[in-house]
Order: structure tokens, then C-alpha cells, then sequence
């Protein structure tokens, strides 16, 4: 097997670039005091996730049930879903998770949530671990401030089936001092109330060299380094050397000077721009824009004439890696041997 047989587009990964990045990472964690919980949504692929874990991290994060049960499936069995989990459906399999998971955590931002899980785990033999998830600054989920970060700790921790673990956020891009000053307040609140904390839980790859600066951060959660993508290349967090996956993609008509069309469209790069310009970073031809995408389509377009041929294999790093990981069942991960294997997207399609 040899990349030019694989049939396009499909998705490429260097194993030797991903674990670079993942044993890169670590390193920076360990020097700083981090705990290291990647994010699997990024690659869905346990043989990744485990490669995580034997490099030194303390467990994984999830943000989805199903994403939780395909790692359980594989073994891994230190967990966090940084969701809130709703109604007796996903109640009850969170249940059953917890029977098979020994390091299981979810968090929550509001009582009805945490209603949820005291209700389903009243009578289990091992406490669910809760982290309060707090808003600094994304405006996603999370409580407002400190005082509520506080109030949703205790409901926890008086509810019998549950054990409050700490506090974790979602910052947004350069959110390190909000998330310092977030935290070193709730922190001190609970420590008067007598609460301890034992997890600050923070993250993001956009922030990844600068995750020491938020005081009071005991552990980061972080999903795209391991493969990174156009976005972190552009905010200057990596380099296209270390973009581990690429899409690969034929040429499939050239029909104007200066225009190529190739076989990947949305429902492969996807349609994320992420602030950037174009779908893609088009690998050895920096001229060279995507400009626009329809489903099975791409449309290569520069400046000048001639340039690819009819058949040619080209690779593209997409804008936002994490999304492109969900749209196969199969990638083909590049060995440091050399060697090509197919592995199946375990988590792929888990959005429930
Ligand atoms: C809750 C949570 N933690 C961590 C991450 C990891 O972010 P990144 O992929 O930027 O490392 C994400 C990304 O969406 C997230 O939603």
C-alpha cells in the first residue's frame, strides 16, 4: 500500500508528527506542573488517545457521552465529559458508564443539571465527581462568577451521590488573565467555605504555550496540538511541519487557467473558516487559495496559468482539524515505519 493507491479524498496522518506534538506538550505540562487531559474529539481514535496516556497524561476529556463510551469500549478509564448531562436517557448511560469507567467526571453549570445526576446516582456505590464549569469570557456555558461557581459547589456537595472535584472553564482565545482572576477568587471562596478544590481544570491549543500563566490552573485540557491545524498555524502556535493530518484530494478538472477543481468539498474539509480567508491550506503551493467549497467540490484558484495536472494528488491542511476527524469512518495513519494503516473513527458520528 503506498499513499498514491489510497482513493481520495481521504485523511492522512503522520503518526510521527502527532506524537511529536503530544510528547512536546506533555513536556511543557511536566516542566509547569500541568496535569495533561487531552481532548479526544480531535482524533475520536483510541490508539491516539492511548498514546496520550502512555506519554503522561492523567486521563481523557470527552464532550459527549457516546465519545466516553467509544473510549470505554477501548479501555480507557479515566474520563471526563465536560457536559451538561440531561434527561433520564443519557442519565441512565451515564450510570452504566460509571460502572465500567473508575475515573469518571462530568461537570455541570446550573442546579437542574445537577438535580440530573444526584437523582441518577442516589444509590450508587462510588460518588460521581462534579466540576462546576465557569464562564470566563467564552460565553458558552458556565456560571457568571465566583459566588455562583460557589453556590453550585455546595448544592454538589450535599447532594449524596455526588462528590464536588473542583472548577473548570472554557476560556476564550487569549482569555489566561480572566481565567486567573475567574479562579484565584472562586478558589478563595471556597476555601472559606470550607470546600476543597481539588481540580482546576482550563484549555485550549490557541493558548497552549501560555497555560502556565493562569495562577491557580492545576490541569489542561487540550484537543487540536496533537494534530494542529491551518487556524493554530496562523496564530502562530505551530508550523505546517507540525500539521499532522492532511486531506488528501485529486485533481479532478483543470477548466480555466488559473482554476483547478479537486474532489474535496464541505463534506470533507468542511465549511469552517475560523476567521481565516479560503477552506484550506493547500501543502507546497502557499499561492494557492481555496476559495470556495460545495459539497463534493473544491475550488483551487491563483494567479498565473498552468499548475496542476489532471489525476494529481494534492494535500490540504484544513482550517479546523477537530471537525474533519468527524466527517470519516476511516483514516490513514502514516507509521513511523513508513507503513500505511487504516483505522476506523470509533467516536465518529458520537454527538449524543
Ligand atoms: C471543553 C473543552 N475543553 C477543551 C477543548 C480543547 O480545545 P482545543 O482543541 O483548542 O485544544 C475544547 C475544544 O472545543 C473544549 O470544548
Amino acid at each position: 500500500m503506498s499513499i498514491e493507491t489510497i482513493e481520495t479524498p481521504a485523511i492522512l496522518i503522520d503518526e510521527a508528527v502527532a506524537r511529536r506534538n503530544l510528547v512536546k506538550y506533555q513536556a511543557y505540562c511536566d516542566e509547569h506542573g500541568l496535569a495533561l487531559r487531552p481532548h479526544i474529539k480531535t482524533h475520536k481514535l483510541p490508539h491516539f488517545a492511548k498514546m496520550q496516556m502512555a506519554a503522561g497524561a492523567v486521563g481523557i476529556t470527552c464532550q459527549k457521552l457516546s465519545e466516553a463510551e467509544a473510549m470505554a469500549d477501548a479501555g480507557l478509564d479515566d474520563i471526563l465529559i465536560t457536559y451538561n448531562i440531561l434527561g433520564p436517557a443519557k442519565l441512565a448511560r451515564l450510570r452504566r458508564l460509571a460502572e465500567r469507567v473508575p475515573r469518571l467526571a462530568v461537570t455541570a453549570d446550573n442546579a437542574v443539571t445537577i438535580e440530573g445526576l444526584a437523582r441518577a446516582f442516589a444509590d450508587a456505590d462510588n460518588a460521581l465527581a462534579v466540576l462546576i464549569e465557569c464562564n470566563t469570557g467564552a460565553n458558552r456555558c458556565g456560571v457568571a462568577t465566583p459566588g455562583e461557581a460557589l453556590e453550585l459547589a455546595q448544592t454538589v456537595s450535599n447532594s449524596p451521590g455526588l462528590a464536588f472535584r473542583g472548577l473548570m472553564t472554557y476560556p476564550p482565545v487569549g482569555g489566561t488573565v480572566a481565567v486567573d482572576k475567574f479562579m484565584t477568587g472562586a478558589k478563595e471562596l471556597l476555601s472559606q467555605a470550607g470546600l476543597a478544590c481539588a481540580t482546576i481544570s482550563s484549555g485550549g491549543s490557541p493558548d497552549m504555550w501560555r497555560a502556565d500563566s493562569a495562577g491557580g490552573v492545576t490541569e489542561y485540557r487540550i484537543g487540536t496540538y496533537i494534530y494542529n491545524d491551518r487556524s493554530l498555524v496562523e496564530r502562530g502556535a505551530c508550523t505546517w511541519e507540525d500539521c499532522a493530518l492532511s486531506v488528501l484530494t485529486t485533481v479532478v478538472s483543470t477548466p480555466a487557467p488559473g482554476r483547478a477543481i479537486i474532489d474535496a468539498g464541505s463534506k470533507t474539509l468542511t465549511s469552517d473558516l475560523l476567521g481565516l480567508t479560503g477552506f484550506g491550506h493547500v501543502l507546497g503551493h502557499d499561492d494557492v487559495s481555496i476559495v470556495t467549497l460545495n459539497e463534493e467540490h473544491g475550488t483551487l484558484e491563483w494567479d498565473g496559468g498552468a499548475r496542476f495536472e489532471i489525476g494529481e494528488t494534492i494535500r490540504i491542511v484544513p482550517n479546523h482539524v477537530c471537525v474533519v476527524s468527524n466527517m470519516v469512518d476511516h483514516v490513514w495513519v502514516r507509521g513511523e515505519d513508513g507503513d500505511l494503516e487504516q483505522y476506523a473513527v470509533a467516536a465518529r458520528g458520537g454527538i449524543t
